[in-house]
């Protein structure tokens, strides 16, 4: 349970929270077939494996680099090599679909006196267009990247940028996800954290630390009494 209007600011995950990374899937679908899902689930998978990697962290936490790299691997298990599929590939982290419940909920928070932000693992430039495309932009009050902690998400210093950036205690901080790992260790921050189920899957076990579930972001202004 949220209580009713404990928070001051909303702080989203981008990939797969806000921006739908599975729409890719039918974008590339003339190009991969009947392998699009396959190969977006992999290249998927291993972008996050490489992100955990402590040795990535040390490298300054540029997860255009760690996209490029999962998608190396993702071509070659596929038997692909083709730069100009390559360019488009990686051009589809900056041009991003939006989930159509975005916008709207954005607003309502806001007009309900709530702050929104962003708190993601990619890198400035990757977020910078992402948003710019999709008009996300001027609906928030910060985007804030891994990259200015030097390490990616689930390192706590990554959620403290959050307190750092809004000089807020962590319980004023509702923290949105639809990734399971970031919903546990938002709450080990001492974030308020709700659960983005949009698929509906798993609904019996939410992972650890989900404060309240929900499977679309049209809920959210109501919930955190916006
Ligand atoms: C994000 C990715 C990792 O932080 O979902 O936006």
């Amino acid at each position: 349970m949220i209580p009713a209007r404990s928070i001051e600011v909303c702080v989203f995950d981008a990939y797969g929270t806000l921006l739908d990374i599975s729409a890719m899937i039918e974008r590339f679908r003339p190009d991969l077939d009947d392998t699009s899902e396959a190969f977006f689930k992999l290249w998927r998978k291993r972008q996050l494996e490489i992100s955990w990697l402590p040795r990535r962290m040390a490298g300054g936490a540029d997860f255009w680099n760690v996209t490029a790299e999962a998608l190396e691997e993702a071509m070659s298990a596929f038997g692909l090599d083709d730069n100009a599929l390559r360019g488009r590939l990686m051009g589809a982290w900056l041009e991003p679909d939006l989930y159509s419940d975005v916008s709207d909920s954005l607003h309502r928070l806001r007009e309900g006196g709530i702050k929104t932000a962003i708190l993601s693992n990619g890198s400035p430039k990757m977020l910078a267009a992402g948003l710019r495309f999709t008009g996300l932009d001027t609906a928030l009050d910060a985007v804030l990247s891994a990259a200015e902690a030097g390490v990616f998400k689930p390192e706590q210093a990554v959620y403290k940028l959050v307190v750092e950036h809004f000089h807020m205690e962590p319980h004023s901080v509702c923290f949105v996800s639809g990734n399971a790992w970031d919903v546990t260790a938002a709450a080990l921050s001492g974030f308020q954290v709700v659960w983005v189920n949009r698929t509906g899957a798993r609904s019996e076990t939410p992972p650890r630390g989900t404060g309240a579930a929900i499977t679309t972001l049209a809920e959210l202004p109501a919930l955190l009494g916006a």
